[in-house]
């Protein structure tokens, strides 16, 4: 294998079988034929998804450009209904959540579990239709949210009727091959990383459902928009990139991870306390104080699951950090760790009601969404695609160079979008506060921090135009006879300069 070695002693002193769900089978030694014939069952799904969720990526950054360039010049594109802002706001979101990342997650998914059930994937057929059935209810669901078609309520305006149906089938497709894999598994044990995949799926199920039933009318209504979003970000997207984080850390630096018990800790932390913690973006608004207050308590609980797999992760890792410069995966995933850990922290600060008075209405609450959904998200699937894509295909990614471009303009740039709405958000609120300042000096306050906002959502749009051009170059350098490197490249160093490595 690529990766050095496995240490043999448990910092933790834990049992066998304890020990063995710590390990994934990269550890048991797994024949090189077997990884291949894993691979090979899902090579069609994993490319089908991948694909789909560039041209998502593609899509939803122009809508968000087209969002951030409007606060600076509010008469720009507004001829056309379509193009105002009211639609291509909840444009982005769709197609940002439900398009990449929900897309990519589906190819990350069907890619790991075979790998660490040692088994082939089962019902191919299912997960393929899966994929384009879901992908075809977001292109129907964006075309009438454009047309002025939304069910008005935030990230549920897809139309209940022609989309949603869709949606749910897809995920309901992808998830049956991958419990159907998960029924068929060759180990006894389950990695962490399955945990959390599998799980993912029937809660997406459930809450998606409920989200949408036309059955709650006014501030219930509003309870149930926010239990559903929350627990989309808490037991969708979270979870299934912290499976990919669980998967990557261990597998690159070829070490098992810190503790079991940490896992455990985690995984069933975030199940109990993130589902209550919805009520927390109403603070303030016409609930029952009971409900807004359990909310409060269970966002503040949520520091066991985030301290558990910060400090689980972390301690995988530590003394390897160096090994980030030869692997652009271990880089991402390490970032991406990394950011969970602050953004879950910055949204229990987010939660107390002291701090929300100040900071609800203001550009705050999009950074902490990008730093959650960009810098942990996206940069985890980003770390999942540079390991995934040269072992589906089978030959190494063409330049190390576009790789560094890549990962410098977009993590760069998201850095500065998070600083600048941070900072700009709180001096917002702060002026919000102040009875002795107009409301126009609070607008006038924000400008140049929304400027700043959109030079770095330039700065973001020209590295993911690399990245699409790097997968398209991997792609079509197959057609090319491109040298079949081994698809193991921890080893190079991609993110150092030639020559400058120890
Ligand atoms: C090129 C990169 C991106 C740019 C320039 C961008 C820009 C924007 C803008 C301008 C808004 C509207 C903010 C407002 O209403 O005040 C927004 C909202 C949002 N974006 Fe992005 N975005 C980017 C990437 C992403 C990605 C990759 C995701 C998800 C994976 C995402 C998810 C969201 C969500 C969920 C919201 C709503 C946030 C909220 O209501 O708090 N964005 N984005
Ligand atoms: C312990 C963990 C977390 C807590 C306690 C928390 C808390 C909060 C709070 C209180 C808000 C509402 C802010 C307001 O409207 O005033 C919020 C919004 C948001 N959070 Fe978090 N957060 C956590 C983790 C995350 C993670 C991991 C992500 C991303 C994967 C995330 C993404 C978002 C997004 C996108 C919004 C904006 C939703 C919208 O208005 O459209 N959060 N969070």
């Amino acid at each position: 294998m690529s990766s050095p070695l496995p240490s043999a002693t448990n910092k933790q002193g834990q049992s066998e079988t304890q020990q063995a769900s710590t390990l994934h089978h990269s550890e048991v030694r797994i024949r090189p034929e077997e990884v291949r014939a894993y691979d090979d069952s899902s090579r069609k799904p994993v490319l089908l998804a991948f694909f789909l969720a560039l041209v998502w990526l593609l899509v939803g950054t122009v809508l968000g450009d087209l969002s951030s360039f409007k606060f600076d010049r509010p008469d720009l594109l507004t001829e056309q209904a379509y193009l105002t802002f009211g639609r291509l706001r909840p444009a982005h979101l769709n197609v940002m959540v439900y398009g990449w990342a929900s897309t990519a997650m589906f190819a990350v998914s069907l890619w790991l579990m075979p790998r660490l059930c040692r088994t082939t994937l089962r019902w191919q057929f299912a997960a393929v239709s899966g994929i384009l059935v879901w992908t075809l209810g977001l292109g129907i669901g964006l075309v009438l949210l454009l047309a002025g078609v939304s069910d008005g309520l935030e990230w549920l305006e897809l139309d209940r009727y022609w989309a949603d149906p869709l949606l749910v089938l897809g995920a309901s497709l992808v998830g049956a091959s991958i419990w159907k894999t998960l029924g068929a598994r060759q180990v006894q044990h389950l990695y962490v990383s399955v945990w959390y995949i599998a799980a993912s799926y029937p809660w997406f199920a459930i809450i998606f459902i409920a989200g949408n039933l036309p059955i709650f009318k006014g501030v219930e209504s509003a309870a149930v928009n926010w239990f559903y979003a929350h627990n989309a970000l808490g037991l969708w997207l979270t979870t299934v990139n912290l499976g990919l984080i669980y998967y990557l850390l261990p597998k690159i630096i070829g070490r098992p991870i810190y503790s079991y018990w940490l896992s455990l800790v985690g995984f069933w932390g975030l199940a109990l306390f993130y589902a209550l913690n919805g009520m927390h973006h109403l603070i303030g608004g016409p609930l029952p104080s009971w409900m807004i207050a359990t909310s409060i308590t269970a966002s503040i609980m949520m520091i066991i699951p985030v301290v558990a797999v910060g400090i689980n992760q972390h301690m995988t890792v530590v003394g390897r950090f160096g090994a980030m410069r030869y692997s652009p995966a271990l880089t991402l995933a390490v970032i991406a760790a990394m950011s969970y850990t602050a953004v879950s922290l910055q949204g229990i600060l987010t939660a107390l009601a002291s701090v929300n008075r100040i900071t609800h209405f203001t550009h705050w609450t999009i950074a902490h969404s990008h730093l959650g959904l960009y810098m942990f998200v996206t940069l985890s699937l980003f770390g999942g695609m540079y390991y995934i894509l040269p072992r589906v295909l089978g030959r190494e990614w063409p330049s190390p160079r576009l790789i560094r471009a890549h990962i410098l303009l977009a993590g760069g740039g998201m850095v500065l979008y998070v600083l600048a709405l941070g900072i700009g958000g709180v001096l917002q609120g702060l002026s919000l506060m102040n009875p002795g300042e107009a409301f126009e000096i609070s607008v006038a306050q924000t400008k140049p921090w929304l400027l700043l906002r959109s030079v770095s959502a330039v700065i973001i749009s020209a590295g993911h135009l690399i990245f699409v051009y790097h997968c398209w170059r991997l792609a079509y350098s197959s057609r090319q006879g491109h040298a079949q490197h081994p698809p193991f490249f921890e080893l190079k160093p991609v993110l150092v300069k030639k020559g400058s490595a120890s």
